[in-house]
């Protein structure tokens, strides 16, 4: 019995050392983990546009391929997944895709403080609104998950080919039930 309560001591004490510690953590960890998101993607964007005008329009039609199919998951950027087999870069309608590296250099600069998913959604959100001088502003929320599944074939399936005439457009657009004025205002992107 005594060899029981001096555990019971331990295994207390332990527990008030792990909680301590917890907090100590956390209360030192809120400063030194915070990481202006949104802020240093604006800056990445704008400097890699500087360098690279072409840059901020792959970044617009980007997030287009990357929510059209699955939702904004990042899935488009996936090199490979577990289960094999072409992932989205692989798709003849992502044909021309670019911006990866941009994504990659900032997902190396704010590692966990946010998904890859959000980066590529704030990237085109920034790039848009640099390209128009600051004429195009909106705001996006937070908290996307990045996806593990990506296939090329059923990306093939979802996203508009090159070749559709202007009543596939509005069908392809109306399945994610967008009007065909909204594709007609979202085709302006080209321009
Ligand atoms: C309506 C159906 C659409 C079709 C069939 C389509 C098709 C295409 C094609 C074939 C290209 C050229 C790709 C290449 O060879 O490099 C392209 C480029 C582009 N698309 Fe679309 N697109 C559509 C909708 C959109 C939408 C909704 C957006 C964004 C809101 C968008 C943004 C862009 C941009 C910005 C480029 C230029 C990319 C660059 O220069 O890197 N597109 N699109
Ligand atoms: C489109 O709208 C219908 C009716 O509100 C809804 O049931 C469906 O989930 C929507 N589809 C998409 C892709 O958002």
């Amino acid at each position: 019995r005594r060899h029981r309560i001096k555990m019971a001591k331990v295994n207390a004490g332990a527990a008030l050392l792990s909680l301590c510690l917890l907090l100590a953590c956390s209360a030192g960890g809120t400063q030194a983990a915070y990481v202006d998101v949104e802020g240093t993607v604006r800056t990445e964007v704008e400097k890699a546009i500087k360098s690279n005008p072409g840059i901020g329009a792959a970044l617009v039609r980007l997030v287009f391929h990357d929510c059209w199919f699955q939702g904004c998951d990042g899935s488009v950027l996936l090199d490979k997944t577990t289960s094999g087999g072409n992932t989205e870069k692989k798709a003849i309608n992502n044909i021309g895709l670019d911006g990866f590296n941009l994504i990659d250099t900032i997902k190396y600069k704010l590692g966990n403080s946010v998904s890859c998913a959000d980066i590529v959604v704030f990237a085109a959100r920034d790039a848009a609104r640099y390209l128009s001088g600051g004429k195009i502003t909106y705001s996006v929320p937070s908290g996307r998950k990045d996806g593990i599944v990506s296939s090329a074939a059923a990306a093939d399936a979802i996203l508009p080919q090159s070749t559709f005439e202007f009543q596939q457009l509005v069908d392809n657009f109306a399945k994610k039930n967008f009007t065909q004025e909204e594709l007609v205002i979202l085709s302006g992107a080209h321009s």
